[in-house]
């Protein structure tokens, strides 16, 4: 059966996905990366990486035996996709990349990845989730989403500590994408959102334009969190193109 591979922000789980794992025409695989959600840490936040979230990924695929999947990754998500596409491109049958980069960090991005690990650890996941909800969501569902507002900010509260100082690790020595992106073969789906302060619309478009034969989607009145903020406009999107 056909598959598609969901793969989580940060600082997120698998549940950012709730509202794709009913509507999406093919099967569903959307774990929790090592750290996140349920899913056990790896053993030091030093292992954390893109290579290592990408080879937990491919662990799963063989659990499931799948041979070859769409992978979507939403922003570190995508950095992971990017990771899948360079490392282990037979097991990629098409992409899809949402509210990302393929940039990496900027020293001052790499300051503010440590100062974040730090306040996580004296202070916990309120902290984090003080720094980012403002962030990641776009202004018109903070102002008229409170909703929305609460399940974000509930998601960030239950991650474990451990394993989002790991992911900021990965997040902050990840490779630089900008290479890949013009020998990438396979479909692409790239999905924007208008209001998106991390991974900007016009930023997105220009990667789109970057790799052969890309297909660009903006989502109206989304952040960072499209596939949550406006659910049928991006579950339309993604449809259309699996
Ligand atoms: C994410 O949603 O995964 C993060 O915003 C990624 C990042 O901070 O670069």
């Amino acid at each position: 059966m056909n598959a598609i591979m969901l793969v989580h922000g940060f600082p997120f789980d698998h549940q950012m996905w709730r509202h794709q794992l009913p509507a999406l025409k093919w099967r569903c695989v959307a774990p929790d990366l090592p750290g996140a959600g349920a899913t056990r840490g790896l053993p030091s936040t030093d292992e954390y990486s893109v290579a290592a979230y990408a080879t937990s990924l491919i662990t799963t695929l063989d659990s499931l035996e799948i041979e070859q999947t769409v992978c979507c990754g939403l922003s570190m998500g995508g950095y992971i996709v990017f990771e899948l596409v360079r490392r282990y491109p037979e097991r990629v049958r098409a992409a899809v990349l949402c509210n990302t980069k393929a940039e990496a960090d900027t020293a001052e991005a790499r300051r503010g990845r440590d100062a974040l690990a730090a306040r996580a650890q004296t202070e916990g996941m309120a902290a984090v989730a003080t720094e980012l909800v403002n962030r990641v969501l776009a202004h018109v569902t903070l102002e008229q989403r409170p909703d929305v507002v609460r399940e974000v900010t509930e998601m960030i509260l239950r991650q474990p500590v451990p394993g989002i100082v790991g992911a900021l690790r990965a997040l902050r020595e990840r490779p630089d994408s900008t290479p890949l992106l013009a020998t990438i073969r396979v479909p692409v789906l790239v999905i924007a959102g208008d209001d998106d302060q991390i991974a900007p619309a016009a930023g997105m478009e220009e990667m789109a334009r970057s790799i052969p034969g890309a297909q660009f989607v903006l989502i109206r009145d989304a952040g960072h969190l499209a596939p949550l903020e406006q659910p049928r406009a991006f579950n339309d999107a993604l449809n259309e193109f699996l």
